[in-house]
């Protein structure tokens, strides 16, 4: 092999997806069009803005502690994965108004962000729409979102069907506290020797807390724009 012939091996090994997967994606995401609703197909007018509230505090402790290692916040369209399909995953499977709100994720989605997290892996759920979950999960369990997720942050494996989890403990969030302290903010469960202990949360938790409870990425996007299943 020639010098020549080496580095310009080295230019198209590296180049190539440098191009394909930097530059052109670069180029596309940062000059979005915008996208009206079409009348007949979505029964609305006006261009499309995202309404999503983007808590900036909480998304900053959420790549600080790694969350996206584990946890995608991108639901890819049907060909590419079975996001839409999982229940109340992709958004809600059955909203108040019994209506489907599922949906592709779209690059407005993340407009509001100084960091998108779009992750790296999926070995735990797709967090966009896991608000809806939490909700509804800290409702079957009689406790509020908020307590529910303390509780999901400290002890991932204190819940019933769950000793497997391998979603990290964030003792790190919380102060800890004595269990006979009266206070509503106390969050207590039993570790695995069976002694209780007491927490209550930092900033950092309730900011983190607010920014899963925030996550419904399902608002009404021009049906052009991104696959429904009710389409
Ligand atoms: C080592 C991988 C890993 C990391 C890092 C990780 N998780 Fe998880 N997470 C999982 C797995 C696996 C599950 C599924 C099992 C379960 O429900 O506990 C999960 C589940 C969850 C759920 C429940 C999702 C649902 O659909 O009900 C939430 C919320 C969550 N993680 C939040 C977080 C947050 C916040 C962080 C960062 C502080 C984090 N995770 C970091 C692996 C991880």
């Amino acid at each position: 092999m020639t010098f020549q012939k080496f580095i310009l091996g080295l230019v198209v090994a590296f180049g190539l997806p440098w191009l394909l997967l930097i530059v052109i994606p670069f180029g596309k995401m940062s000059n979005l069009e915008a996208v009206s609703f079409d009348e007949d197909e979505d029964g609305r007018v006006g261009v499309y803005s995202s309404d999503q509230q983007h808590y900036q505090f909480g998304s900053a402790v959420y790549g600080a502690n790694g969350c996206y290692v584990c946890h995608t916040q991108l639901i890819r369209p049907t060909y590419a994965g079975s996001d839409m399909w999982r229940d109340n995953w992709a958004g809600q499977n059955k909203d108040a108004d019994d209506q489907d709100t599922r949906r592709e994720s779209v690059p407005q989605d993340y407009a509001k962000e100084t960091f998108a997290h779009i992750g790296i892996n999926r070995v735990g759920q797709d967090l966009s729409s896991v608000g809806y979950r939490l909700e509804k999960e800290a409702a079957s369990l009689g406790l509020s979102p908020e307590a529910f997720i303390y509780r999901r942050l400290l002890a991932p494996r204190d819940f019933v069907g769950k000793h497997w989890s391998t979603c990290p403990s964030q003792p790190q969030l919380f102060k800890k506290a004595s269990p006979f302290a009266k206070s509503q903010n106390v969050v207590t469960f039993e570790n695995a020797e069976g002694e209780l202990q007491a927490y209550v949360p930092k900033k950092e938790a309730k900011a983190l807390t607010r920014y899963l409870l925030s996550l419904k990425k399902d608002n009404q996007v021009p049906a052009s724009m991104s696959y429904k299943p009710a389409k």
